[in-house]
């Protein structure tokens, strides 16, 4: 984002008098400028998908006939810019309806200029930043055996928590040769980490803003490189940098990786909050999960750093859950259902299917592991005694 040009705010109205007021009221604010009254949403989610809006006023009053309907569309295609909701008189009914839309906050249309300037600047401090501690939680997906899911965990993953926390969630395609986590969000990415080695040591906020993809769901992608010969330009120092970097902006930063034991990944495990270690209830699979937990104690990991995340769990001929916690020495963090033809449909399409099929087994169990990511960390800051990361969690 380009932080010259101050912070960009839209009125959504057909009441000219009201965009006047809200100029006024932000008059004395360099830090705000606001853009052109807009009567419709369509102009919107070009400004706001070309990360040209900081934040949204709407007037409740503009869709007289159900007021949530454009607060649930901003939602959905701009889920990244706060909307404020500019209401008549506390109605708590429809605030607490708005809010489950993907409302923020609200404003009476009166418009106290101090109210306004102090809303828009909690809205606009928290809407990217890694939260109080600057240092956003690094999860990285993994395992030494192919084809076990992670990919399909990853993408899920980053789009059933960026649903849980409302704010910002980066995705870094860490298989940096043959990654396919554009696929399994159907992305076409314009830059992809590769484009980043050249920069790594002056990476501007909004260098790093221009290389990451913006999926519909708001989660934010670097994409692995295009070819082999770019993916060796990545050195390991490239890969921590830019994951640094991500973090100091992104209040999770999850990392998708390849099959083998990339030596550049071996900074990210290390520095990494949580390591999910995704196997199939599969004989070739648990070998080599146990291979990684054995190479973890040699490195002094933490032990509450990797969780055993069983895919396909359900499997016909499954070893069963139990004899896998007794052979790997773990409980499992999360155990997913097998389900090839939904499995197959979402990277097929590039749907995630916590998007397309919320209810089924599989769709369940990753939301869930969201949610227990999310409530750990929120219990951490919670036992701090400081609203942390999760000061800004949407309404559920
Ligand atoms: N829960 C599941 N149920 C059924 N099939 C699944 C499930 N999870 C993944 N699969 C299937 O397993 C295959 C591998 O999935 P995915 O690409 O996510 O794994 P990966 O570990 O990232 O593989 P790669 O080594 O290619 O990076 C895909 O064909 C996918 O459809
Ligand atoms: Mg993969």
């Amino acid at each position: 984002m380009d932080r010259e040009r101050g912070k960009q705010v839209i009125v959504l109205t057909r009441d000219e008098g009201l965009q006047r007021r809200v100029a006024e009221a932000l008059a004395g604010s360099p830090a705000y400028r606001v853009l052109q009254r807009a009567t419709g949403i369509e102009p919107i989610y070009d400004l706001g998908v070309q990360g040209a809006l900081d934040a949204i006023l709407l007037d409740y009053r503009l869709h007289p006939e159900d007021p949530l309907v454009p607060v649930r569309l901003l939602h959905q295609r701009v889920p990244d810019v706060p909307v404020v909701v500019l209401v008549e008189s506390g109605d708590d009914e429809f605030t607490r309806r708005a809010l489950l839309a993907g409302a923020k906050t609200f404003l009476p249309l009166g418009l106290p200029p101090a109210d306004l300037v102090h809303t828009l600047d909690d809205l606009t401090a928290s809407a990217g930043g890694a939260g109080a501690g600057g240092r956003g939680r690094l999860v990285t997906v993994f395992s030494l055996k192919g084809g076990v899911g992670r990919t399909l965990v990853a993408v899920n993953l980053a789009v059933a928590l960026r649903a849980r926390i409302g704010a910002p969630v980066a995705l870094v395609d860490g298989d940096l040769a043959y990654g396919d986590v554009e696929l399994a969000l159907n992305l076409k990415p314009q830059h992809t980490i590769a484009d980043l080695v050249s920069q790594v040591d002056t990476l501007e906020p909004d260098v790093m803003d221009h290389a990451l993809a913006r999926h519909a769901s708001g989660v934010r992608v670097l994409a692995a490189a295009d070819n082999a010969a770019a993916a060796d330009r990545v050195q390991p120092r490239h890969l921590s940098t830019v994951v640094q970097v991500l973090r100091s902006q992104y209040p999770w930063v999850l990392v998708d990786t390849g099959a083998w034991a990339d030596p550049r990944l071996e900074p990210i495990l290390e520095s990494s909050d949580v390591i999910l270690l995704v196997t199939t209830p599969e004989i070739a699979s648990l070998r080599a999960t146990r291979v990684f937990l054995q190479m973890a104690r040699e490195q002094n990991y933490p032990p509450d750093k990797i969780r055993l995340v069983v895919n396909r769990a359900d499997m016909t001929a499954a070893i069963p859950e139990k004899q896998i916690r007794s052979s790997l020495g773990l409980v499992p963090f999360a155990v997913l259902s097998d389900d090839p033809a939904l499995a197959t449909f979402s990277l097929n399409r590039g749907i995630p299917v916590v998007q397309s099929h919320g209810r089924k087994p599989l769709a369940r169990g990753l939301t869930q592991m969201a949610e227990a990511l999310v409530s750990e960390v929120a219990a951490k800051a919670g036992a701090q005694g400081r609203g942390g990361l999760f000061g800004q969690r949407r309404r559920a």
